[in-house]
């Protein structure tokens, strides 16, 4: 077992899987595959989600190992750690609670002693409230009008997966049915053509904003919350505040320093990071505005339903950690430092966006825990598109290029089916026809042999081989309703924490984000003093000197 300041790399069991390399080396997908006992071990069945990693390079051995890895690593009692609300963030000293986010009301879960969930509720309970009152009508705007638009401000965690789940369930037909006439648009870039979209069409009267952030002090946001303050208090006059204007925070002071009334703050708790904060009010107070909080809470219930089986069933059948450990297998072993996400499912398009930040952020980290530069990288370069627009755009490195291991994600059913007379099949079925097939293509490839029997020139064999072995996993779907985007994310979410416990590293602070905030705040006073006093950018390297100049020089400040 490693000691707690021993490196991961260091055990036995990670020596065995370096060595183990060598033997998956000398196999191939094609053959992998072909054994049926191999392939029905390595699916996956929970609440009628199939995964299926088969396709991975990856024999019942490397399974075994991995899971001795996992041992070595002391996962089981890193989870346990993380349910029992231990400061498993150490370096900002903090629990890692994001479970009791979606816990049921009766269940009990501890931060330094006291049970958090009856203040997880009490805030849901709020937001129930507080978002029936603005459906219905009976809150109205500053000049009576019912509040049917709500702009969500916020960046990072604070945006990206509100904005991931919003775009799911969009076109669910029961979501889609409760948020008819409402509309929720998100402002998240301090560029100042964001706020010029979000305004646009939309009328501060009938406009409700939601500032969200978990420190209150973000530049970007904090920027735009000021931007659509004057929006509203030119529309409406100060006061107009109050009606139009809500927060979501840690940070109730400055909330309340801000000008929102404190009564209209939606809290939140330093035990939940920005990335992972999306089941909070962050994520559950702007989508019960657009869809009705009893929608918001079947997905916190699909989350629930993973993290229960995250912390329950034995790593052999536990989704989470099979992925995390495929990953680490991926990344630390094989070398493959990218992962592409491929959702065949138009609702999931921001699903890979969201989840570079999970992922990111969370495992993009050169030392470990504590503190001793790592002899391996961690994390891994996520990327992703929906198929079948991905396919006409970057497979073609995927299947001829490099190899980049590939997460395929479906569903059953569609969540707005067409079909048309005549048609050969239905729009989803010819959607999923894609699903089925790419994983195929990737893990057998073409051999030139198959091509000279197919009369290919010879002068083409070379480009028209398709080496194989490129590993993914299928992940199927009975439906993208509001449960099973809540099953999705906490898979993902508990497969990041699994990589990171068995690197050894603390995936759930982000100091690497803050050099370039000082920086930035350096770059600010040097803008403010050459507009204010025309003073030359001073105490920047040659090349930033240059750039600055030519900027001051050709631009003049413009009021909005
Ligand atoms: O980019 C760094 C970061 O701190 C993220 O971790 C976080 O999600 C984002 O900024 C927004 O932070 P806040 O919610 O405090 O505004």
């Amino acid at each position: 077992m490693a000691s707690s300041t021993a490196l991961v790399c260091e055990t036995q069991a990670w020596k065995d899987l370096k060595g183990h390399v060598e033997d998956v080396n000398k196999t191939h997908l094609r053959d992998l595959m072909s054994d049926a006992h191999r392939c029905e071990s390595m699916m996956l069945e929970f609440e009628g989600l199939l995964l299926d990693y088969s396709r991975q390079r990856a024999t019942v051995e490397t399974m075994d190992k991995l899971l001795n890895l996992a041992k070595a690593a002391q996962l089981s009692e890193k989870i346990s750690r993380m349910f029992n609300g231990e400061h498993i963030n150490s370096t900002e000293n903090r629990s890692v609670l994001h479970v009791a986010l979606r816990a049921p009301k009766d269940a009990v879960i501890k931060a330094d002693g006291k049970n958090v969930v009856p203040e997880v509720w009490s805030v849901l309970d709020k937001i129930k409230d507080f978002s029936e009152k603005i459906r219905s009508g009976s809150w109205v705007g500053a000049t009576g009008k019912p509040l049917k638009d709500v702009i969500a401000i916020g960046i990072g965690g604070s945006f990206l997966g509100p904005l991931f789940v919003h775009t799911a369930l969009q076109t669910d037909p029961e979501a889609a049915e409760c948020a008819k006439g409402r509309q929720l648009r998100f402002l998240a870039n301090i560029d100042p053509v964001d706020v010029a979209r979000n305004i646009n069409g939309l009328n501060p009267e009938t406009t409700l904003v939601v500032v969200v952030s978990k420190t209150f002090t973000t530049a970007e946001t904090m920027l735009n919350a000021r931007t659509l303050r004057e929006w509203i208090t030119t529309a409406l006059g100060a006061p107009a505040v109050a009606k139009h204007m809500v927060a979501v925070s840690t940070n109730l002071a400055l909330v309340e320093k801000f000008g929102i009334d404190p009564n209209n703050a939606f809290a939140f708790w330093d035990w939940v990071g920005g990335r992972y904060s999306v089941c909070s009010a962050v994520g559950v107070l702007p989508l019960s505005l657009q869809y009705g909080f009893s929608v918001v809470e079947k997905f916190l219930k699909g989350a629930s339903s993973i993290d229960q089986h995250f912390q329950s069933t034995p790593f052999e059948k536990n989704i989470p950690v099979l992925l995390g450990l495929l990953s680490v297998w991926n990344v630390s072993f094989l070398g493959y430092p990218a992962r592409a996400i491929l959702p065949y499912s138009q609702a999931l398009e921001k699903f890979a966006p969201h989840i570079q930040q999970v992922s990111m952020e969370s495992n993009g980290k050169g030392v470990s825990i504590d503190g001793l530069s790592l002899p391996f990288e961690t994390g891994e370069i996520d990327f992703g598109e929906p198929g079948t627009n991905g396919q006409h755009s970057f497979y073609q490195l995927i299947h001829q290029g490099r190899v980049i291991p590939c997460d395929f994600i479906g569903t059953v059913k569609s969540q707005q089916p067409v079909y048309l007379e005549g048609e050969v099949v239905s729009n989803h079925d010819e959607l999923m026809s894609n699903f089925f097939a790419q994983p195929d293509a990737l893990a057998y490839g073409k051999t030139p042999e198959q091509l000279q029997k197919e009369n290919v020139s010879e002068n083409l064999i070379p480009h028209k081989t398709f080496s194989g072995n490129r590993p993914s996993l299928s992940l199927l779907l009975p439906e993208l309703s509001a449960y099973n985007v809540g099953q999705l994310l906490a898979i993902y979410e508990h497969r990041v924490a699994v990589q990171g416990f068995v690197w050894g590293i603390n995936s759930f602070d982000q100091w690497g984000v803050e050099l370039g905030k000082v920086l930035a705040t350096q770059v600010r006073k040097q803008l403010h003093s050459s507009r204010t006093q025309g003073a030359a950018p001073e105490g920047f390297n040659y090349s930033t000197t240059t750039l600055l100049k030519r900027y001051l020089e050709t631009s003049s400040e413009q009021k909005m």
